[in-house]
């Protein structure tokens, strides 16, 4: 067998790791989250979470990778033993779902550029009858939406085919600098703008009523968006983390992958909002996934200099969701090539292939968009971070102390702590907000999902 892939440089692993991060999640999904949970209040909730779960949880499935050097079904297997395999199997699942939408929504982005190479957004809105939420619809879906999912695909694939070092880690080294300064870039310029001082009180200084009225609707919502935003749950770090060849600090890798991540997250908001209500438009968090593009266009069309503005902005959350994608798209490369002994290439094409198959019927209508969403995120990474906490705080908690002082030392109590966080507090919360996940999701079936097939069968 082939000797397995290495990342060339230690930056080219926190790179990747940061890439694949640094997404939809926190440009797409994170303002309107925040929105939808009244601002600064669900912002305060949201970084408890990524601090006292995420942190260490990315490390279980940092240990979990490095020792095995497997694909996640591999590493499983080889971690936990045989049955293990099965929830590695899931994992692999998740990829397929994650990325068939995201491809569709990371084509959204790239047609959104394009119009800003095209013209200024207020004439594109006019031709769609003034209406933002009209030109959203018309470019959301059919085959406007078909071609450029093409395209996303087409980008993931060719990257991935390329191989670690000379596909993967040599795009980041290129994307993860452009996002960082783009952005700053954007939130300097926002700063600029006349009325975007409300935008900053909404998104900075938290009411704490309204963590004490919504709790209950809050703290899933924070966990969901905290696995998502991490890419943890469905065997990326996992992945990233076998292709290291030597021992490294991963508890400061850790710590350098999530402070770059909130920090863009962070970032973003000083982007969004701000821009929204120089805008005029100052009630977040009221639509779906089509609200950032819809909000921000009419944001775009109304500021001064919105036309170049608005490209470099849409232009940097595509190159955001390719450098995470690539990542879902190796999580399954890494499996065929591992289990199914295929060449690289060829994984790649085969399986982005399929992928890109389940994704058209969200170019043809949304709500599938809502079926895989709603599925992958508020249950399949929930469940597949518990999985992950069980085996490494129940099953084998040595073998994970023993891989995490590799590069570091002797952790002491530190160690204990680490397995015990694991142990009672994450898989209580977990559990609850599987639970609760699994409530929202089946009220979606019986209640939306069964009024679209009555509706169109
Ligand atoms: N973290 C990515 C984002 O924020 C999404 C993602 C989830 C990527 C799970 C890989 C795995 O957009």
């Amino acid at each position: 067998m082939a000797q397995r892939e290495t990342w060339a440089t230690r930056t080219g692993f926190i790179l990747a790791a940061v890439g694949s991060a640094v997404g939809l999640g926190n440009i797409w999904r994170f303002p309107f989250v925040t929105g939808e949970g009244g601002g600064a209040a669900f912002l305060l909730v949201y970084l408890l979470f990524v601090a006292l779960i995420g942190f260490p949880a990315i490390l279980a499935e940092f240990v979990v990778g490095r020792r095995t050097d497997r694909n996640p079904v591999g590493a499983l297997k080889a971690y936990g033993g045989g049955a293990w395999k099965y929830v590695g199997g899931i994992f692999i699942a998740t990829g397929f779902i994650i990325l068939s939408y995201y491809s569709v929504i990371g084509g959204w982005f790239i047609r959104y550029a394009i119009e800003g190479f095209r013209g200024d957004y207020a004439s594109h809105i006019a031709a769609y009858e003034g209406d933002p939420e009209i030109m959203f619809g018309a470019l959301s879906t059919g085959l406007d939406a078909f071609i450029l999912h093409t395209v996303f695909m087409a980008i993931t694939v060719g990257i991935v085919a390329l191989g670690i070092r000379q596909g993967i880690e040599l795009a980041v080294k290129v994307m993860v600098p452009a996002i960082i300064l783009l952005l700053v870039g954007l939130a300097i310029w926002a700063f600029t703008l006349p009325e975007s001082g409300g935008g900053y009180e909404y998104y900075l200084s938290p009411d704490f009523s309204v963590i004490a009225a919504n709790w209950a609707e809050l703290l899933p919502a924070a966990a969901g968006q905290a696995f998502f935003t991490l890419s943890l749950g469905m065997g990326v770090m996992i992945t990233y983390a076998s292709y290291l060849g030597e021992d490294r600090n991963l508890t400061r890798d850790g710590i350098t992958i999530i402070g770059f991540d909130t920090g863009i997250a962070f970032l973003t908001g000083l982007v969004v909002f701000p821009i929204m209500w120089a805008g005029a438009l100052t009630e977040p968090g009221s639509g779906g996934p089509g609200e950032i593009f819809v909000a921000m266009t009419q944001a775009f069309a109304d500021v001064s200099g919105g036309q170049f503005l608005g490209l470099i902005f849409f232009a940097t959350v595509a190159i955001a969701a390719i450098s995470s994608a690539i990542s879902l798209l190796e999580v399954v490369t890494s499996y065929a090539i591992d289990e199914i002994g295929i060449e690289r290439w060829k994984a790649a094409i085969g399986m982005g292939g399929v992928i890109y198959l389940l994704g058209v019927p969200v170019t043809y209508d949304l709500i599938f968009l809502d079926l895989l969403d709603y599925f992958a995120d508020a249950i399949l990474l929930v469940f597949g971070a518990l999985m992950l906490t069980i085996l490494v705080g129940w099953i084998a908690p040595q073998a994970a102390v023993d891989e995490l002082e590799k590069g570091i030392g002797n952790l002491g109590t530190l160690g204990q702590v680490w397995i015990w966080a694991l142990r009672i507090p994450i898989v209580i919360v977990l559990i609850i907000s599987l639970y609760l996940g699994v409530v929202e999701y089946v009220d979606f079936l019986t209640g939306d999902f069964a009024g679209w097939l009555d509706e169109n069968l």
